[in-house]
């Protein structure tokens, strides 16, 4: 039995996301899906709110398992003696650096660590999570970049933070 782990921060999950998540589980006995953290970056949705949207993009996928995990993928890979692969998605070149760097990082902290690459398909090598937060603060449409059964909770989410902040800054200018 194949078992892989597809990590990320998924802030929030998208149809690119999804596209590796479905091609991935064709290829692996079992695929769990990572929530980590990237310690540089600002997340939107806490962690349980990440794994809570994953969970419901994937549902009904018989072999996929929601995870997440407050620490080093070299070190969740550790525990789990049950995983055998990293896989990840390439989108472009430019992810390409980045990405190779990641997988020797995490061969050097884990040797067992091996990572594989997916290809994106075509129609999702432009969809990012910063991009589909900025078009969801603004009220755009989001049916294109993200499964229908989380859009309302990701507009909902991010028209507020983003109100907020609009009020934070005009309070800040003495506006209010
Ligand atoms: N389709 C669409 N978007 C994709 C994608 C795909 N197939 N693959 C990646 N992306 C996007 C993501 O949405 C994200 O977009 P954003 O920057 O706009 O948010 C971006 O590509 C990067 O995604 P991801 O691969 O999740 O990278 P990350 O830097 O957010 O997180 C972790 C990487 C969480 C896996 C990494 O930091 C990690 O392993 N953290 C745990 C601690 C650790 O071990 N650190 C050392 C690692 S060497």
């Amino acid at each position: 039995m194949k078992t892989a782990i597809y990590p990320g921060s998924f802030d929030p999950v998208t149809n690119g996301h999804l596209d590796i998540i479905r091609r991935a589980s064709t290829m692996f006995d079992k695929l769990i899906v990572v929530v980590l953290i990237n310690p540089l970056k600002n997340y939107s949705f806490s962690i349980p709110e990440r794994v809570a949207l994953l969970t419901k993009v994937t549902e009904g996928m018989r072999n996929i398992e929601i995870a997440s995990y407050d620490g080093l993928l070299a070190d969740y890979f550790k525990q789990r003696a049950d995983i055998d692969v990293i896989v990840k998605g390439l989108r472009a070149t430019s992810d390409f650096e980045y990405e190779f760097q990641m997988a020797h990082t995490n061969k050097d902290l884990n040797p067992r660590a091996e990572t594989v690459f997916i290809p994106a398909s075509a129609n999702t090598t432009f969809i990012s999570s910063s991009m589909v937060k900025q078009v969801a603060m603004f009220g755009g449409d989001l049916s294109k970049y993200v499964p229908a059964v989380i859009h309302e909770e990701i507009s909902v989410k991010l028209t507020g933070e983003f109100e907020e902040k609009r009020r934070a800054a005009a309070k800040k200018r003495g506006e209010i």
